[in-house]
Order: structure tokens, then sequence, then C-alpha cells
């Protein structure tokens, strides 16, 4: 049986051998946040820094940067919008796409670490994370060392304070720590962000889409509880009708489902009055929408996220 007071003692223990400033990268998720709240009461000289990437989202840069600041903790925000989306033009193929979001997310963290003369980095990776990616499922964003990518290459020495353990333990440890339930309780958001969610060329525009999409998605359907749910702006067009004219709209893929450590995982049985209602309200707020679908697929052979 996992104790968190245990787990939390022995990482301590762990953490505290670590001497020179480091950084903490954080992106307002359980994990990270986690890590961040583990290592603030015994590694000396900490940063936190949240990088903003463009694809988070609605509010969260805020959201995060003041849920720290108001713990007493010092975070430095540092936009690098403009890199993401200049390292994604042009990709769609999904792979690459996860490729080109890690190589530009570490490239931001060499330099931080660099500018802040930083010597090591605590990161949030966790087992599941690993196992994806090791087993060849998919590149996540977050794994380097454990397929063969020295992070020196990007002028880092990384700390993995859980890459033991799987989410719902990772709660468990938020939850001990004292951190509030509306963060380790927080639905999980995947490193290359909104990146996931939109198939096809990822650009400011179509990440806008998605965005307003996923704050709907989560608004009317947070409170049926599950694991996640989320937005996917398709990558081919509909035809439909708008004010009696032909349109090409988008397409909006909404996915809810349950699970317990993210390596297998259900629809979620909505409600049909709550898809209708949030069928409107994507279709009303979002005007380039034409079709809604609700995804009814497990994993697997689905993933969770799209790509
Ligand atoms: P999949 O899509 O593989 O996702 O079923 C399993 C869980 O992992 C999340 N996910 C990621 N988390 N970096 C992360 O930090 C990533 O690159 C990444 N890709 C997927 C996903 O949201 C789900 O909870």
């Amino acid at each position: 049986m996992f104790d968190p007071d245990k787990y939390i003692e022995k990482k301590k223990d762990e953490l505290k051998e670590i001497k020179g400033r480091t950084v903490v990268a954080a992106s307002g998720g359980v994990d990270s946040t986690v890590c961040a709240f583990l290592a603030h009461t015994v590694v000396d000289d900490l940063k936190v820094v949240f990088i903003d990437d463009g694809l988070m989202r609605e509010g969260e840069p805020e959201q995060v940067s003041s849920f720290f600041k108001e713990r007493g903790l010092d975070i430095t925000v540092v936009n690098a919008q403009k890199e993401f989306f200049d390292s994604l033009k042009g990709i769609t193929d999904p792979e690459e796409k996860r490729k080109a979001f890690r190589n530009t997310f570490y490239t931001v963290l060499g330099r931080i670490l660099k500018d802040f003369k930083a010597k090591y980095l605590i990161q949030g990776t966790i087992a599941a994370d690993i196992k994806e990616t090791k087993g060849g499922i998919k590149t996540q964003h977050n794994v380097l060392e454990q397929i063969g990518i020295d992070p020196k290459r990007y002028g880092l020495t990384i700390v993995e304070p859980l890459k033991d353990i799987y989410k719902h333990e990772v709660r468990a440890v938020g939850r001990a720590l004292g951190l509030p339930e509306q963060l380790w309780d927080r639905i999980p958001f995947p490193g290359p962000g909104l990146a996931c969610r939109v198939i096809g060329e990822v650009t400011p525009e179509r990440t806008e889409v998605v965005r307003k999409a996923t704050k709907i998605t989560e608004e009317e359907l947070l409170e049926l509880k599950p694991f996640q749910t989320f937005a996917v702006l398709l990558n081919d067009k509909a035809t439909g009708m708008k004010n009696g004219n032909r349109i090409f709209g988008n397409i909006i893929a909404v996915r809810c489902v349950e699970s317990k450590d993210a390596l297998t995982a259900f629809p979620t049985n909505v409600p049909w009055k709550k898809l209708e209602k949030l069928r409107d309200r994507i279709l009303n707020e979002i005007p380039s929408v034409i079709k809604v679908v609700y995804d009814i697929t497990p994993k697997p052979p689905s993933t969770i996220e799209y790509i």
C-alpha cells in the first residue's frame, strides 16, 4: 500500500543532496507542482519557472503564477510563445510535432538555466510518461535520458523525483503535502498542451479555436469528475449551413474519459442533455465550428490524447 507521508520523507532526503542553484519547471499541473512544493522546503536555492508556450488553456499563465505567489514561492514567467509556434510551423505528423515541442522545450530550459546560472533542473516526469515513451507508444515531452538522449545536449542535469510513481499516487502526495484539492485533483494536461489537441498544423489561430472549445468543455463536463476531459480540433472541415449558406466549418471532437493510471481508459457515460448543451455552446460561441462529435473509444486501442 502506497504511503504518501513516507514517500515524501524519502524524496525530501534525496532532494536535500542537491547543492547549488536549481530550477523547477512548473506547468501548473499536478506533477510539476508537487515537485516544486517537495523541493521548496529542502532545496536552498530554488527558482520556479513557468514557460508560457502559447499552448496553455485560457488564463493559465496568470492562474499558475498567482497560485505560486500566494503560497510564497517566487515564480518567473518566461514568454516563449513565438519560439514554440515557429518550431511547430508546417508540422502535421504527430510524432514530429511531439519531438519539435520537446526540442524547443529543452532548448528554452537550457537557456533559462544558463541565465539563472543554475546547475540542476527538477521536472515532474512520472512513471506513465516513461513507460509510454519507452514502450514506443508516444514521445512524451519530458522523457530524455530513458530513451538515450543526453540532457547535457541542452546543458541540463535533470532530477525527476516522481519518476517511480503513477498519477493517483502523485495526487496522494499532493494531498499529503497540504496542497488544495483544486490542485491535486486537477485533470491531467499534457506537456505539449493544446499542440496535442490541434490535429494538423499548430498555428496560433487554430490553437485559439481549441482553447475556446476546451474552456467550454471543462465548464460543462468537469462537474462529472472524469479522469480527463478536453476538446480537439480535427484537421478536416465539414459541410454545413449557417444563415442559409453552405459553409465548410471546423470539426471539434470532445473527449471525456475515466481512468486510474492513464494506461487504460473508458469513455464517460455523459448524459445526453449535457452533450446537447455542450454542443450548443460550442456551435454558438465559436462561429467557425460546424460539427461537434463525442468520442466513444476506450484506451486501448485509442490513446487518451489524439496525437
Ligand atoms: P495518452 O494520450 O498516451 O496519454 O493515452 C496518457 C496520459 O498522459 C498525458 N500525456 C502527456 N503528459 N507529456 C505529459 O506530461 C506528454 O507529452 C503527454 N502526452 C500525453 C495525457 O494527457 C494522459 O493523461
